[in-house]
């Protein structure tokens, strides 16, 4: 008898999967635009100096390898809250608290799980579209999963629908909302809108929680940081999933956190205890390595302000990418019809390009994005702009 018989495949990873049949593709003039990581002009994901300063301290100044506790450590805690919520924020004293996490993605499922096994028959609410592990996070906890328009067929964020949207979720539930650099669209949300969400959220008595993962990626630390702060200053209860894969480049080392902002100490205590006990049957206690990272340099002023440096380079030229693929565009007589890229925020661009689109500049020029049409705009290659021009010129005509 086969125990695994009746196991079925299921269809790889949607963007994980792409990094393999990139590495795969033996086209020399290749181009990946899949999986979100920053490149550089030469097409690399770097270490960034702070960090490689904070581990080569760390190397030298660290005694031990033994588990950090449930919420991870209260360092990289206490800097990062300080980081998303601003550091002279009065929630800081006693009515917020991160729990480290492996990574943003691990801060989502630990919010998933605390929905569904603490606040129960709370439905979640995702916008269409959105990033699609967010689906099966949800989904796998046992969630109801709603979803509310955010960008349409025609490609532009419509605010309108959105509002009208949830104005009609059911009391109570829990709405996802993207912080900044909204993936997969890179479409944000303007503070205004953000105040009339906020208004619904309030009037509605959602949980909003916030997916914060591209800190700085957007238009900088702390502009990125408005709508968290704003939902923090306004309301008594929030969720936010804070991520350093991006940020700080550390994509491998799992390093993020949930940070509950409560009502009053008590209940961030309660809220807390349950995080520790859902953590533990998820992964026991989290990875150490990132947090030491991140906490170094945030403490320490010179690394912080390496860090801050790079992060600024890394988020402009992304914007220089962003304006020189329209204006590669120009000559094929596309860059009105992609002008969007060049105002959207963060590392993607939903492109416009139909699947088949996609699928056509991965089969006929090796060029490799998610076949919803999003592209990572942090991989393009400056010297290549003409080649990926004329090849989405092909696949538009
Ligand atoms: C992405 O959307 O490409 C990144 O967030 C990486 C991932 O885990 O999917």
């Amino acid at each position: 008898m086969s125990h695994f018989q009746t196991v079925k495949r299921v269809p790889g990873d949607p963007i994980l999967g792409l990094m393999d049949a990139y590495r795969a593709d033996r086209n020399p003039a290749k181009l990946d635009l899949g999986v979100g990581v920053y490149k550089d002009a030469q097409g690399l994901t770097p270490i960034p100096r702070a960090v490689k300063l904070a581990e080569q301290r760390l190397l030298q100044s660290e005694t031990s390898k033994s588990y950090i506790g449930g919420h991870g450590d209260p360092l990289f805690g206490r800097l990062l809250s300080e980081l998303v919520l601003g550091a002279n924020n009065p929630l800081l004293t006693e009515r917020a608290g991160a729990t480290q996490t492996p990574g943003g993605t691990g801060a989502l499922r630990l919010c998933a799980d605390f929905i569904a096994q603490c606040l129960p028959g709370r439905g979640i609410w995702l916008s269409d579209p959105t990033w699609p592990i967010h689906e099966s996070i949800f989904a796998a906890a046992g969630l109801r999963v709603g979803h509310y328009p955010y960008v349409g067929a025609d490609n532009a964020l419509n605010v309108e629908a959105m509002i009208a949207a949830l104005t009609h979720v059911p009391k109570g539930d829990v709405v996802l909302l993207h912080a900044c650099c909204h993936n997969p669209t890179g479409f944000d949300l303007a503070p205004r809108d953000w105040k009339r969400v906020l208004e619904v959220v309030k009037a509605r008595e959602l949980l909003p929680l916030i997916d914060f993962a591209y800190q700085g990626f957007g238009d900088g630390l702390e502009q990125d940081a408005f709508a968290v702060r704003l939902f923090a200053a306004e309301l008594p209860e929030l969720l936010i999933t804070s991520s350093c894969s991006k940020n700080f480049g550390l994509y491998r080392e799992r390093t993020g956190a949930l940070i509950v902002c409560a009502e009053h100490a008590e209940k961030l205590q309660d809220v807390r205890s349950q995080l520790a006990f859902i953590a533990r049957n998820l992964w026991s206690t989290p990875p150490a390595h990132g947090a030491a990272v991140v906490a170094s340099i945030l403490h320490d002023d010179e690394l912080k302000a390496l860090w801050i440096d790079e992060l600024n380079s890394m988020r402009e030229r992304i914007a220089s990418l962003r304006n020189g693929l329209v204006e590669a565009l120009q000559p094929h007589g596309l860059s009105e019809r992609f002008t969007h890229i060049a105002q959207q925020r963060g590392m993607f661009s939903y492109t416009g390009l139909s699947p088949t689109q996609v699928q056509r500049l991965r089969d006929e020029f090796s060029v490799y994005m998610v076949g919803s049409g999003r592209a990572n705009v942090a991989g393009l290659d400056a010297q290549r702009m003409d080649q990926l021009a004329s090849a989405i010129a092909r696949v538009c005509g």
